[in-house]
């Protein structure tokens, strides 16, 4: 059996192996999580999510840089217990949709402290940001100039916007979830950057403040964004800068991202050398903030020997995309019995052969009824959550302490039809 010690870093902040022998997130024992809430669950540890979004705070005033603003990603996590508790430690978010919009304003956010981003907005969504009143809209292309400048005529305040620009730069990531590089459906390109940038300051009803890039996601060094800031560098002096997210995070244990702190003050320092220190400078983390306070819970339903040992368990593609995605790599523990030399392919309940959660891990002898925890899927789990052969999303539960509760309850067989006309 597993002791404290050997429990990865991959796993939540406080996570621990128990008395018991059990798996502990937010003080909650995974076995005791998975028969109160039932399975597949998420389970986020409140106290992470905190200890990352003041993490990012910090290293800005660390690194010196006075006027900045930390935008969590909500794509990441589109749910609103997670975006009013980052209002709570004063974050701005970023939304990509209508539907974003609505729920960062459910969740609590100050329409001031939204940034509306996205490559295909229509009017209906650009008329739902003016009329809340979001902080920014970020430009992506002249049709969005086209459509604003047509939304904004007579309007009395004028509406702050940045263009995104895409520098040209590919950042070493899965090509799925790389937006930087030149040919990319994201920004303007830099050639075309001086044209939109002359335009939008002719629009009466539109101030433009800045620009913004975003790289791309789960990057492990920062050279991409001194490089992608150097060939923005060129197109004007603006009071903000937009950096992006992006910060990658460890999926397993043996991965090592960049710490918080030595992003920021990496980043910081680039941007001092090459923009000079007076400027606005706004971060988009979904990833870094959110990844690592989740874990989701499975129960094993079936354990069967075809060449390899296959433990398929009540979820899969439905509630994790990602590695059927991007062939994204996990770990996992069974509950009671973190550790183990045993290796099987945790596969999921689809109908896609490609539905396995992790290929070839080393898990304790699995066997049927186990609780199975994987660690990492906070970001972009339940984001992308869908309901494949019919299977409802799971329930989010923040832990916090030894106390659990529910912030989006599981989804119902009746759910499923509830839009049926
Ligand atoms: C504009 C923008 N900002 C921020 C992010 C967040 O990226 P990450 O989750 O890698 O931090 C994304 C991700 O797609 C994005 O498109």
């Amino acid at each position: 059996m597993a002791s404290t010690q050997t429990l990865s870093h991959i796993y939540p902040l406080g996570s621990r192996v128990n008395e018991l022998g059990h798996l502990e997130l937010g003080g909650c024992d995974a076995i005791e999580l998975a028969e109160r809430f039932g399975t597949p669950a998420y389970i986020v540890a409140e106290d992470d999510l905190r200890a990352r979004a003041r993490a990012f705070i910090a290293a800005f005033e660390a690194a010196g840089q006075a006027d900045f603003e930390v935008v969590f990603a909500s794509k990441a996590f589109p749910a609103t217990a997670v975006m009013r508790l980052f209002a709570e430690e004063g974050l701005g978010c970023d939304v990509a949709s209508a539907g974003e919009l609505h729920l960062a304003l459910r969740g609590g956010f100050s329409p001031r402290k939204l940034v509306l981003h996205g490559n295909a907005r229509d009017d209906g969504e650009f008329q739902l940001a003016l009329d809340a009143g979001v902080g920014l809209i970020a430009v992506d292309g002249f049709d969005d100039i086209d459509r604003l400048e047509r939304l904004v005529a007579g309007r009395r305040e004028r509406q702050a916007v940045l263009l995104r620009v895409t520098p040209g730069v590919r950042g070493e990531t899965h090509e799925k979830i790389s937006t930087g590089q030149a040919d990319s459906k994201f920004g303007v390109s830099v050639a075309q950057a001086p044209a939109a940038i002359a335009r939008l300051q002719s629009i009466d009803g539109l101030e433009l403040r800045g620009l913004h890039m975003h790289i791309g996601s789960n990057l492990f060094s920062t050279e991409p964004f001194r490089v992608a800031i150097a060939a923005i560098a060129g197109l004007g002096d603006f009071p903000v800068y937009d950096i992006g997210g992006g910060l990658g995070v460890a999926y397993a244990a043996e991965q090592e991202p960049l710490a918080i702190e030595d992003f920021v003050a990496e980043v910081v320092g680039g941007v001092h050398e090459l923009l000079g220190a007076g400027k606005r400078l706004m971060i988009e983390p979904g990833r870094a903030l959110v990844a690592g306070g989740g874990v989701t819970l499975y129960r094993v339903i079936s354990v069967k020997d075809n060449v390899s040992r296959w433990v398929a368990v009540d979820g899969g593609m439905s509630d994790n995309l990602r590695p059927m995605l991007y062939g994204a790599r996990y770990e996992a523990d069974v509950a009671d019995r973190p550790g183990g030399s045993t290796r099987v392919q945790l596969a999921g309940k689809h109908c896609e052969s490609g539905d396995v959660i992790i290929k070839d891990v080393l898990l304790d002898d699995p066997r049927v009824g186990d609780v199975v925890v994987v660690p990492v899927t906070g970001a972009y789990g339940h984001a992308m959550a869908n309901n494949y052969n019919g299977v409802p999303r799971p329930p989010v539960i923040f832990a916090k302490d030894g106390e659990a509760h529910v912030v989006i309850r599981r989804e119902t067989l009746d759910d499923l039809h509830a839009r049926d006309v």
